[in-house]
């Protein structure tokens, strides 16, 4: 009897011990939550189509760094430094008043119930859909970290000069598998870059597409420092919709990033690259499933964390 009662509590234990996201997390304590994002999504990206990619890497660059907790959108304080000056954040990262003014209104419909966290994973799934992407049920319960880490966004984020070693290196630090990363990397389908981050890949690298290069140079001059924040669709062929395109482009040499062409370079990504590029139903498939996956890093649940009343700063 004692035996048996000790394996329940230790199953529960267990069971409490794995985090909990649910897809039904606000269905009693904030029911209009969802619809609330929605809205205030669709509205944000019909009015700066750009906005939907800037959302949905916000996303990415929160739960690369603590885990999806909404630490990338704390300002400084005195006890902290936030992550916003971080190297993949500075003067790149944008989005940040339109999430403030979505956590307004879901405040106005529901007092400090849904995370910023949880806002930022509805916000990324509503951006895709947005611009003509896949959906999925959006995991929730996550709530809202105390503290940033900027030295973690430093060397967690990856950059675009990594190789494919270290780009599959980086998402399994975050137990992400190197085909979550080919199919998360189909974000760059939407969205810009600055030239200072693709000029080495357009002047120096050789696997690229040379009316691709000379395309690109036109507005990126070789020189480092002048023209670095001119900016380039990550995505030359579709650059404002959500579709498989961007696999299309690397096929041909003509992806923007240094990292971008590493994922079809003669290596064993190739593969994956090629099936999505030749069947948009799969890419759309596993581009959720890794979404969610990508949700799951290490969320805050339970009674850790908080629920910020302003997602820019501790309560
Ligand atoms: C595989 C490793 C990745 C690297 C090295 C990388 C790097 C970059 C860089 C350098 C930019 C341009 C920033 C700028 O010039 O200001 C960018 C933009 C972007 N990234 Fe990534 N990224 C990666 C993965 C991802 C993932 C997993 C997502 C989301 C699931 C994502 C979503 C985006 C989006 C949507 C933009 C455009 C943002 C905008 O226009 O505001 N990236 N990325």
């Amino acid at each position: 009897m004692a035996s048996s009662l000790s394996v329940l509590v230790l199953l529960c234990l267990a069971t409490a011990a794995k985090a909990q996201l649910s897809p039904n997390f606000y269905s009693r304590s904030c029911p209009r939550a969802l619809a609330t994002i929605k809205a205030a999504v669709t509205a944000a990206v019909a009015q700066e189509t750009r906005m939907g990619a800037s959302l949905l890497r916000l996303h990415f660059h929160d739960c690369f760094v603590q885990g999806c907790d909404a630490s990338v959108l704390l300002n400084d304080t005195a006890n902290f430094t936030g992550e916003q000056t971080a190297f993949p954040n500075a003067g790149s990262i944008r989005g940040l008043n339109v999430i403030d003014n979505i956590k307004a209104q879901v405040e106005a419909v529901c007092k400090q119930t849904v995370s910023c966290a949880d806002i930022l994973a509805v916000a990324a799934r509503d951006s895709v859909v947005a611009l003509g992407g896949p959906s999925w049920r959006v995991l929730l319960g996550r709530r809202d970290s105390t503290t940033a880490n900027i030295s973690q966004a430093n060397s967690d984020l990856p950059a675009p000069s990594l190789d494919l070693a270290n780009l599959t290196a980086a998402f399994a630090k975050k137990s992400l598998s190197r085909s979550d990363m080919v199919a998360l990397s189909g974000a760059h389908t939407i969205g810009q870059a600055q030239c200072q981050n693709f000029r080495a890949h357009i002047y120096n690298d050789t696997n690229v597409n040379s009316t691709f290069a000379t395309l690109r140079k036109a507005n990126c001059p070789a020189a480092s420092g002048s023209g670095d924040g001119n900016l380039a669709p990550l995505d030359v062929t579709t650059p404002t919709a959500f579709d498989n395109a961007y696999y299309g482009n690397l096929l041909v040499q003509s992806g923007l990033l240094h990292s971008d062409q590493q994922l079809f370079n003669g290596g064993p990504t190739d593969r994956l690259v090629r099936t999505y590029a030749s069947t948009p139903r799969r890419f759309n498939r596993d581009f959720a499933l890794a979404m969610v996956r990508m949700g799951n890093i290490s969320p805050l649940t339970g009674t850790q964390g908080q629920i910020r009343l302003t997602c820019s700063k501790v309560n």
